[in-house]
């Protein structure tokens, strides 16, 4: 049996490889971010993704380690995605729009696509209250919800790095605006009357539609809040007949051209 230095020398020496190759492994995403910028490609692509991980799967196929090593694998991928965006992309990204129009699910997608944090902020605001939105509306009546609403974006916009999922009222208050836009770029997602009903007809959390779930109440609303949506908006993405997939890239295209153009 091998002597306890011995197995600690030999540990020793995996550290010092594992540091060097990790030392490398970040200078080659440097040069990848800069490649990319210079050539205007997509920065994060979930296919590369996909096909890394493959490929580790197939290299490790007979390893009994294969588990352990894939959690750190995971992990150095996703803190190499967190240096591309904060590179490309050194801001937060306030997501606004109507009820439905995919604020929630293009906020965990792109979490996944930037690894950023995401921020839910109806989910804090229900949390933080220990009650549902109807309820705050029906206790403490909307105005009360809506300067929760404002205080929450006062907090976020001080922070960085974040995707932050609004409540489909935030951009109605030019105040919240200015803070988003603090350090944030604000992104708005639009979708078709018929295509936000379709999604949230089943729902009752929103007591702004309870009793109004129809398509000409939904048409109706948004026509009035549109010119404040449209003026929060430092980027639009339409969403309609288009994956959450097919939305980030174009989403992400845009900041990007829109930072590359003020820098
Ligand atoms: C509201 C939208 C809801 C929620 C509340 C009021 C609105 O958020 O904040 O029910 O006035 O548009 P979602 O847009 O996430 O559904």
């Amino acid at each position: 049996m091998k002597t306890l230095e011995t197995i600690r020398a030999q540990l020793n020496d995996c550290d010092s490889l594992l540091l060097d190759a990790l030392t490398k492994r970040m200078a080659c995403v440097d040069e990848l971010i800069a490649y990319k910028k210079a050539h205007g490609m997509p920065i994060l692509q979930p296919k590369q993704e996909a096909l890394e991980l493959s490929r580790l799967h197939e290299k490790l196929s007979e390893n009994p380690y294969l588990d352990e090593i894939e959690e750190i694998y995971r992990s150095v991928i996703d803190s190499s995605k967190r240096v591309q965006a904060r590179r490309l992309f050194p801001r937060s990204i306030f997501l606004i729009g109507f009820m439905g129009c995919g604020k929630s699910s293009v906020a965990a997608y792109l979490s996944q696509m930037l690894a950023m944090e995401t921020v839910e902020m109806d989910a804090v605001l229900v949390e933080r209250a220990g009650m549902p939105i109807a309820d705050i509306f029906s206790r403490y009546g909307e105005e009360y919800f809506r300067n929760l609403e404002s205080n929450l974006i006062v907090e976020l916009g001080e922070q960085k790095g974040l995707i932050v999922s609004c409540g489909g009222g935030v951009p109605m208050r030019a105040e919240n605006v200015k803070n988003m836009k603090q350090t944030g770029r604000v992104v708005l997602l639009t979708a078709s009357p018929k295509t936000i009903y379709e999604r949230v007809k089943d729902d009752t959390s929103r007591p702004i539609l309870n009793g109004n779930m129809n398509i000409p109440y939904i048409a109706d609303l948004q026509a009035k809040r549109r010119p404040h949506y449209e003026a929060a908006a430092d980027v639009t993405v339409e969403t309609d007949r288009k994956s959450v997939l097919e939305i980030c890239e174009e989403l992400i295209e845009k900041i990007c051209a829109l930072e590359a153009a003020q820098t």
